[in-house]
């Protein structure tokens, strides 16, 4: 850990202090950065929240709670704790209430004559415009002092429109170099790792294309359900909730071309090329592009859930997907042709996600004792449950037999004693630095927004909606949109042992 920089002194201020997120993520990031010492001991952890029955020491509690459930090595040092403790700061007060942002300012902390701020949304999105254009007003976002730079949370938008608007909207306060819009998907090492896969070894970009793979299937599968956020949830469903952002943005780095440097608009460059590359899916085809459907209820780990209409504060007529798979074309001399599948659910039996390449059969099976077709290769970047890649290829059972095996080379990323760091702490970390190549550019969140958008309005319109038993992969239709590739969809319970696989 001796290489990575420290961030200089900074405000880190977290609007929305007392929600989910800041709770489960974000200080838990900020305790993990603190003991790796990627925090300079000046910083300070300013929670901004409207109730006026906070006080500091109730803010120290719900901190020290937060991190004995989600991080508690950071409660049993005590040096550690002791150095967050003295890091927290709390301002109360209204959004909209320009005292509230006086008080915010004698609250941040000067070190070496800078007063560094990073910003951090984590509110509803409502009120992302207020929220920057007060602290605009407020003179908070001038850099002259020190560095001041707003972190926001997805949904950045609910379509094409009203992304646009917010980004205008936030360009007459503030530069675009200030902005940093988070996909915490970038943050996973996993996925970070595919883009040194691709560009730091030479053995694969020849193979990287049309020409060798059939299709690319990326697949993110949860098994809880929509959980206590229903008021959200309802109106986003899986696509909005997780395509629009998460496995797009996946998509692209697959996807990109090789980045002149990994400087933040070198690499969002290439990724605003791969969106712009994807075909529109016509508005009177989307049941051939895109599959949805709902959990009724059913058995996740032995256990009896109920079915999304029957969730706390879901609408009992309910429409919303909390399944959802697409298929995208990317139009450019790389892929033209080759199918990108989309897929993610709640309710499915197991918690996984993955990148699985797929590539093209050999010409002519020369194997006559294979009596059906040849496996075809596959490359699978694990983001979940362990982070790794696994490459199945076909190799012949030792022995004086001919009998033909699918063969797995196993690389766990995880190496023995490593403590890898957690997506948020990652991006935060980036974010201090100014790194912004994880973070989404304006124009990439627009152009995510239109891929979507005919699937958004044809599943608008009244119509049924299929359901899924919560617990099983039968969902109805998901083959359809598979036509045209090899094989099927990938069996996301399979685990693969280094080594031969039972099956041929
Ligand atoms: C969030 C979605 O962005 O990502 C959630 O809003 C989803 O609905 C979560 O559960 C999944 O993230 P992860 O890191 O657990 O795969």
């Amino acid at each position: 850990m001796s290489a990575v920089p420290q961030a200089d002194p900074c405000n880190i201020v977290i609007f929305g202090a007392s929600g989910d997120l800041t709770r489960r993520k974000l200080l838990p990031a900020l305790a993990r950065m603190q003991r790796w010492n990627l925090l300079a001991a000046d910083s300070r952890i300013i929670g901004v929240m409207r109730d006026p029955s906070w006080h500091a020491e109730r803010w120290q509690q719900y901190v020290h709670a937060s991190l004995e459930e989600f991080h508690p090595d950071a409660i049993n040092e005590a040096d550690s704790w002791q150095t967050i403790a003295a890091m927290l700061e709390l301002t109360i007060g209204d959004l909209t209430d320009a005292s509230m942002y006086q008080r915010l300012r004698e609250n941040m902390k000067s070190s070496n004559g800078r007063t560094n701020a990073l910003f951090y949304l984590a509110i509803p999105p409502q009120w992302y415009e207020s929220a920057v254009s007060a602290l605009h007003q407020s003179g908070l976002l001038d850099e002259s002092d020190g560095f001041r730079r707003i972190v926001i949370e997805k949904p950045f938008g609910s379509d094409v429109a009203s992304a646009r608007a917010l980004n205008l909207a936030f360009r007459e306060y503030v530069k675009e170099s200030q902005i940093y819009r988070i996909d915490h998907y970038l943050g996973k090492e996993g996925v970070q790792n595919l883009m040194v896969f691709r560009f730091a070894n030479t053995v694969f970009e020849p193979l990287w294309n049309r020409n060798y793979i059939d299709h690319v299937q990326i697949s993110v599968s949860e098994n809880i359900g929509v959980e206590y956020r229903a008021d959200y949830y309802e109106k986003a469903g899986a696509l909005m909730d997780m395509i629009q952002s998460h496995l797009i943005q996946v998509m692209t780095l697959v996807a990109m071309e090789i980045p002149v440097s990994l400087d933040g608009n070198a690499v969002r460059d290439e990724k605003v090329k791969v969106l712009k590359s994807v075909r529109p899916i016509p508005p009177d085809q989307v049941d051939r592009f895109a599959v949805r459907a709902q959990y009724a209820g059913g058995m996740i780990d032995g256990k009896r859930v109920p079915a999304y209409r029957d969730e706390p504060d879901v609408d009992p007529a309910s429409t919303t997907e909390t399944f959802a798979a697409l298929k995208l074309y990317i139009d450019n001399w790389r892929w033209q042709d080759v199918p990108f599948l989309l897929r993610t659910g709640k309710r499915l039996p197991h918690r996984v996600s993955e990148i699985a390449i797929r590539f093209k059969k050999p010409p002519k099976n020369l194997f006559s004792q294979v009596k059906t077709q040849l496996p075809q290769n596959e490359l699978i970047f694990r983001l979940h449950p362990e982070e790794g890649m696994i490459f199945l290829l076909n190799a012949k059972l030792p022995g004086l037999n001919d009998e033909l095996r699918k063969l797995a080379l196993d690389a766990p990323y995880a190496v023995t004693g490593s403590d890898s760091p957690e997506a948020y702490e990652t991006l935060l970390h980036d974010a201090l630095l100014g790194q912004m190549a994880l973070f989404s550019r304006a124009d990439e969140v627009e152009e995510s927004w239109r891929i979507v958008a005919p699937v958004m309005q044809a599943w608008k319109q009244p119509g049924s909606i299929r359901f899924y038993e919560a617990g099983s992969w039968d969902i109805p239709d998901t083959e359809t949109i598979m036509e045209g590739c090899i094989g099927c969809w990938r069996d996301l319970s399979t685990t693969y042992q280094h080594g031969y696989t039972s099956s041929s």
